[in-house]
């Protein structure tokens, strides 16, 4: 790692390579204030923009000029990357799409994902929180440890969405598995193996889709696949067979991970402060504040990119085509601009707008559900379990784009 002669942070430079290493993932925070010292938009190396403003990442995720990684963008910069089946799925989705593209596709899902549809599966999803306390409380009566994570924060996420997309209940665990291992494609060419495991579970996981549609178009059920293959059916130009699999991937993987990375932090820093979990149980109103809080503080997202389609500049700094940027959004929520006393946990904080699910025209589709689930388990989780205690301390997953624990042991002693 580089370092300023007789100082003690790391350069931009420095700080930049440091989080492609194990040891800097461990704890990016510290790195991110070393690239700010030097600005809230840096210049690393060639055509390389690292942005950790607030403000500057707001204006950069609204700027129609900087677009999303698309196929073409890819095609341009990246050699051989059509080989890699977890890539290309992703750029048959809205999340790797610009317009027009982008918005025909967000809005053919988009409809199941607004406030008022989000808010009429709370009664469904309280009552998938109940059945996952129980069977914790039953994994841990006999005083055993049970891992929060593999058992209650990622089950909830995948159950709801299965739900919602109908997928049967007995392959959410399946689905846990080959989404984890997709979810690598996202966090960067680094390593090679992982990419190629999550190829394999792509191939599997269209499969499986392609497989699920046609049992739909037999007998249709009141769910998002017979909606999303019917749309596919009625008009290809609407939703191409590609992108019909790439929306599907897209809202199963996108929503998982995070979310029970959000509920994961949410657990943890109520037990390192036991008046939050004591405010989880008997205030009703806290919660909200709380998870916005937790979103702020550890977001599940830390990082995303653009790319500049034409000439812009960014607070002052101009901004050529072709530059790729780089948005550490879990930077942009540690603004001390923004946000006073940015490295305090405080749920009471007003005006509290981090940018953990991204703005402009990518702005997340499921932050209504994200947090209504957040809302629901975390006061159900420490009313059931008053007495939960981590038995040993949790682990990081060792990856930096989507960030959370892997794993937290946890009694869960009534
Ligand atoms: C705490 C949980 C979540 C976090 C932190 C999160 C974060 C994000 C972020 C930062 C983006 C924007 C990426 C960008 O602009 O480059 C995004 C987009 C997206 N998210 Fe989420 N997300 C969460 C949960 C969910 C859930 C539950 C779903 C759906 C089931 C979902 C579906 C999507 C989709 C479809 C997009 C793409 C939107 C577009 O490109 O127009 N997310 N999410």
């Amino acid at each position: 790692m580089s370092r300023r002669p007789g100082a003690t942070a790391p350069t931009a430079e420095g700080a930049w390579a440091a989080l492609a290493t194990v040891r800097g993932r461990q704890d990016p925070y510290p790195l991110y204030e070393a690239i700010r010292s030097e600005g809230q938009a840096v210049r690393i190396g060639p055509g390389k923009l690292v942005v950790v403003g607030y403000e500057e990442c707001d204006r950069a995720l609204r700027d129609t000029r900087l677009h999303v990684q698309d196929a073409a963008r890819y095609d341009a910069g990246t050699p051989g990357w059509r080989e890699h089946s977890s890539l290309r799925a992703f750029t048959s989705s809205m999340l790797y799409s610009n317009p027009p593209d982008h918005t025909r596709l967000r809005t053919v899902a988009g409809f199941a994902f607004t406030p008022p549809r989000i808010r009429e599966l709370r009664s469904a999803i309280e009552e998938m929180t109940e059945r996952l306390l129980d069977r914790m409380a039953a994994l841990g009566t006999a005083g055993s440890a049970v891992d929060l994570i593999a058992e209650f924060a990622s089950r909830l996420p995948v159950a709801v969405i299965s739900t919602m997309l109908g997928f049967p209940e007995q392959d959410q665990v399946w689905f846990r598995e080959m989404a984890s291992a997709i979810a690598v494609s996202t966090d960067g060419f680094r390593d090679a193996a992982a990419l190629e495991r999550a190829d394999r579970a792509m191939d599997e996981m269209t499969a499986y889709f392609a497989h699920l549609a046609d049992r739909r178009r037999r007998d249709p059920h009141d769910d998002l696949v017979t909606h999303l293959v019917r749309t596919h059916d009625d008009d290809p130009e609407r939703l191409g067979h590609d992108e019909l699999m790439g929306t599907l991937m897209v809202l199963l993987t996108a929503g998982f991970e995070t979310t029970s990375f959000l509920i994961g932090h949410g657990a943890l820093l109520a037990l390192e402060q036991p008046v939050l979990a004591e405010r989880l149980r008997t205030e009703p109103d806290f919660v909200t504040g709380y998870v916005e809080e937790i979103l702020r503080f550890e977001p599940p997202v830390h990082v995303t990119s653009r790319w500049a389609a034409a000439d812009t500049e960014l607070a002052g700094t101009a901004v050529p085509a072709g530059t790729r940027l780089t948005l550490i959004l879990a930077a942009a929520n540690r603004d001390a601009r923004r946000f006073a006393d940015p490295g305090r946990f405080d749920p009471d904080r007003s005006g509290n707008r981090p940018l953990s699910f991204g703005a402009g025209g990518h702005f997340c589709l499921g932050a209504p559900l994200a947090r209504l689930e957040a809302q629901i388990a975390l006061p159900r989780l420490f009313a059931r379990f008053p007495g939960l205690a981590a038995t040993e301390p949790p682990l990081y997953r060792d990856r930096w784009v989507v960030r959370g624990l892997d794993t937290f042991p946890v009694a869960v002693t009534a």
